[in-house]
């Protein structure tokens, strides 16, 4: 377990960058080095509704910006409709109107609960994110996209908004447990290998610093990871295209996840070896960048093979939702750091993937 990177004070912090994201309705500033503590600069006069979940709570309280705190349990199984209903309530005991700012301040759980929550209470409140984990601050308060889960299927009820500003608070990194760290490593590697070879060339050189929260290493990591989201989703807020890149290492990743019960980080790591080995024998990847990619896969500590019952992950990718009929829009690789989205007939996957896991 890598040692904790000790808490620095403020006025060691590097310069805050701000990054502006463009909405189909709203610019949304991301704060990236800023202190949990200094929320309150950019909270709107009035009433502040926090949701959080118990563990951030826990270890994170005392920073946090002045008003009402909601608390939700934790977990992926929590981010359901029953949550959100509760949270309305809530809503409406603390006499939220049209001018409560809503303020969710957690990982990609409460990010995701709470941006559908505020999208839609009294048709929709202001709103920002204080992302905690490093998977929520490279990835989930960023793009828009917000929603729960429904019968098994994931984020399939939701909205496309923007929040106020998101808040990328490092220290808040620091109490998270390995597996979360490598899950936010797992979106840092894939940003890099879809959109920037330089950032994958920096991660190859600097992993043993990402890995131990170093905060010059992971500023940078952060803010890059953040420059290829947002420009993505800039050009591509509804995900008609360029945006389908971001999903590299998904579509097997998520069959995996769901099969094996591993976490998300895990998932995608062997997503991604699945995706660049199909590009190697697509002709599209060296077999040496394919190597390459293993390589800083397994120096960060996410495994690059899995043992799964090849049935069970053949049948959660037919049940993906973004499969269209019998062909899957899968992202491949024409290079480390370019990607490229290709329809592939459904069989001709299986049959591929059927090869990688037996051999
Ligand atoms: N909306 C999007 O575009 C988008 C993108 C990627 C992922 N997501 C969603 O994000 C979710 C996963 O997010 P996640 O990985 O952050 O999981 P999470 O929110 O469940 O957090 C993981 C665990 O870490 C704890 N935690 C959070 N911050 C902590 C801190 N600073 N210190 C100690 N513990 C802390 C949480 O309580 C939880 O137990 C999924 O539901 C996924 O669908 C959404
Ligand atoms: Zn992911």
């Amino acid at each position: 377990m890598p040692k904790p990177a000790t808490r620095y004070k403020q006025s060691e912090l590097t310069v805050m960058r701000t990054l502006t994201i463009e909405g189909q309705f709203k610019k949304t500033a991301v704060l990236i080095g800023e202190h949990l503590r200094n929320a309150g600069r950019y909270i709107p006069d009035g009433k502040t509704i926090v949701i959080t979940d118990t563990n951030v709570q826990n270890h994170h309280r005392e920073a946090f910006p002045a008003g009402d705190i909601i608390s939700i349990g934790t977990g992926e199984d929590i981010k359901n409709l029953d949550t959100v209903k509760e949270l309305y309530r809530k809503l409406v005991d603390l006499r939220a109107d049209r001018a409560t700012f809503i303020i969710g301040i957690g990982g990609g759980v409460v990010c995701d609960i709470c941006g559908f929550v505020a999208s839609t209470y009294m048709r929709g409140l202001r709103f920002a994110y204080i992302p905690t984990t490093l998977l929520a601050q490279v990835d989930a308060s960023v793009g828009g996209k917000s929603g729960v889960n429904l019968g098994g299927y994931k984020n399939i009820v939701g909205v496309f908004n923007q929040p106020d500003f998101v808040l990328c608070d490092f220290n808040l990194l620091t109490t998270l447990g390995k597996a979360e760290r490598l899950s936010g490593f797992a979106e840092i590697v894939k940003h890099a290998v879809i959109a920037d070879e330089h950032l994958f060339e920096f991660l190859e050189q600097n992993f043993k610093k990402a890995i131990e929260l170093d905060v010059a290493v992971i500023e940078k990591l952060i803010y890059e990871s953040l420059v290829i989201k947002s420009t993505i989703v800039n050009t591509d807020e509804r995900e008609k295209g360029e945006r389908r890149k971001l999903n590299f290492g998904h579509t097997f990743g998520h069959a995996v996840e769901k099969v094996a019960g591993i976490t998300h980080g895990e998932a995608i790591g062997v997503g991604m070896v699945v995706a660049s080995a199909l590009s190697v024998e697509k002709g599209f990847l060296t077999q040496a960048e394919h190597q390459r990619i293993k390589t800083l896969l397994g120096k960060i500590g996410l495994p690059t093979r899995m043992q799964v019952n090849i049935e069970f992950v053949l049948d959660a990718l037919e049940k993906d939702k973004k499969r269209k009929g019998k062909n899957v829009n899968f992202v491949l690789l024409n290079s480390v750091g370019n990607a490229i989205v290709v329809e592939i007939y459904l069989n001709e996957l299986k049959d591929s993937i059927r090869n990688w896991l037996i051999t």
